[in-house]
C-alpha cells in the first residue's frame, strides 16, 4: 500500500548565526542561534512510501535529482524508516515558490518540510520538539523552521537536548526582511563544508565563547522590540561569522562588491535615523531588516544602489505544517 503525506515549511533568517558544529554527524551546533521564519517563501513537499519502488526518488521543482542531493534525502528517509519500522522506498516531490539558485538558502525549509511529510507518511505522530530534532539531522537550520515566528535553537549537547522552540509568535513584531539579490550564481562552498572549516579559524573559539552574550542581548531586544539594540547585535553577529569564514583554512569569501555596497549604505541610513540593519548568510545576498512600516522607504533607497538586482520582501512566518489535501502546486 502506498502511504502519502504533504507538508509546507518556510526558510528562516538567522539574527544570531549558526556556524560550526560540536557533532557533525548529528549537527549538534557549537552554540545556540536565533531566527525568524520567512512567510512569503515556502517549500511544499509530498512524500509517498511505495513498496513497489526499487530506490528512493527525488523530484525537485519538476526535475529528477540524483547524486549528493538524493543521498542527503535518503539519509533522512532511512532515519524515519528506522523510527517507523518501514522498509518501503519513497518518492519525494518538492517545490519552492522562490527561484532556486537565487542564493536563498532552501535547505532549512526543504528538510523541515521533508521531516514533517515523511514522518507523517510513515505513520509517526511527532511532537514539535521531536520534529525539530529530526529536521536538524538533515540541515541544522531546518530545526528552526519547525516552530512558528521568532525561534531559538538551543544548542544542547546531544540529540535529545538540541532542538528549537518559538520565543515569540509572528505577530509579536512586524519586521520585514528585504532580501537584496546581488548575484544568482550558485555558492561555491556549501554550509555543510563551511561548518566543518569553522574550527580552522583562530577566532572561532572567541566567537563561540561570546555567543550566549550576543544571543541574550538579541533575545531581549527582540522581546522588547528595541530596534536600536537589535540592529547593533545582529550586525556584530553577522560580521563575526564572516570574519571566521574569511580566516578559515581555506578562507571562504561570500561577499561580492555589491554586498559591501549595501552594508555600507545600511550603516549610513541608520546613522541618519532610519531603523534598518543587515545580515548575510553563506552567500552574497544581503538581508536588510527593518520595521514593516519603514519597508517602502528602505526599498526606495535600495533601488538607488548600483549593485542591487532585485528585492524580495518577507515578513514573520508560521510553523511547518501538514497539508490536509495533496498539495496543489505552488
Ligand atoms: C550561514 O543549516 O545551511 O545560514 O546543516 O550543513 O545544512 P547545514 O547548514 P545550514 O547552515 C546555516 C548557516 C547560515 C547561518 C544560519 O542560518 O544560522
Amino acid at each position: 500500500m502506498i502511504s502519502t503525506a504533504s507538508a509546507a515549511a518556510h526558510p528562516n533568517i538567522a539574527f544570531i548565526k549558526y556556524w560550526g558544529d560540536n557533532n557533525q554527524e548529528l549537527r549538534i551546533p557549537a552554540h545556540s542561534s536565533l531566527s525568524m521564519n520567512l512567510k512569503e517563501l515556502e517549500t511544499r513537499t509530498r512524500v509517498s512510501f511505495d513498496p513497489s519502488l526499487a530506490g528512493d526518488q527525488l523530484i525537485l521543482n519538476g526535475i529528477h535529482e540524483e547524486g549528493a542531493a538524493l543521498q542527503r534525502v535518503s539519509k533522512m528517509l532511512n532515519r524515519i524508516r528506522n523510527m517507523g519500522g518501514l522498509n518501503a522506498f519513497a518518492i519525494v516531490e518538492s517545490e519552492n515558490n522562490f527561484p532556486t539558485g537565487a542564493g536563498i538558502a532552501s535547505s532549512a525549509s526543504a528538510f523541515a518540510a521533508l521531516s514533517c511529510a515523511a514522518s507523517s507518511a510513515a505513520g509517526l505522530c511527532l511532537s514539535e520538539r521531536e520534529l525539530s530534532r529530526l529536521a536538524r539531522t538533515g540541515s541544522g537550520s531546518a530545526s528552526r523552521s519547525i516552530p512558528e515566528g521568532y525561534v531559538e535553537w538551543q544548542a544542547g549537547t546531544d540529540h535529545d537536548s538540541s532542538y528549537a522552540f518559538s520565543i515569540a509568535s509572528p505577530d509579536h513584531w512586524d519586521l520585514a526582511d528585504l532580501i537584496v539579490l546581488i548575484s544568482e550564481e550558485h555558492k561555491e562552498t556549501g554550509s555543510s563544508l563551511g561548518h566543518s572549516l569553522a574550527d580552522t579559524s583562530p577566532i572561532q573559539g572567541a566567537r563561540v565563547e561570546d555567543a550566549n552574550r550576543r544571543l541574550e542581548i538579541c533575545r531581549k531586544a527582540l522581546l522588547e522590540r528595541d530596534f536600536s539594540i537589535f540592529a547593533d547585535i545582529v550586525e556584530q553577529d553577522c560580521n563575526l561569522m564572516h570574519a571566521v569564514m574569511m580566516t578559515s583554512d581555506p578562507p571562504l569569501y561570500y561577499w561580492f562588491p555589491g554586498t559591501l555596497e549595501v552594508m555600507r549604505a545600511v550603516q549610513i541610513w541608520r546613522s541618519h535615523g532610519i531603523p534598518v540593519c543587515y545580515t548575510i548568510d553563506a552567500g552574497p545576498n544581503v538581508h536588510v531588516i527593518c520595521p514593516v512600516k519603514e519597508a517602502e522607504k528602505v526599498k526606495r533607497e535600495l533601488g538607488s544602489l548600483e549593485g542591487v538586482n532585485s528585492v524580495l520582501e518577507c515578513t514573520p512566518g508560521g510553523p511547518t505544517h501538514l497539508l490536509e489535501s495533496d498539495f496543489p502546486g505552488v
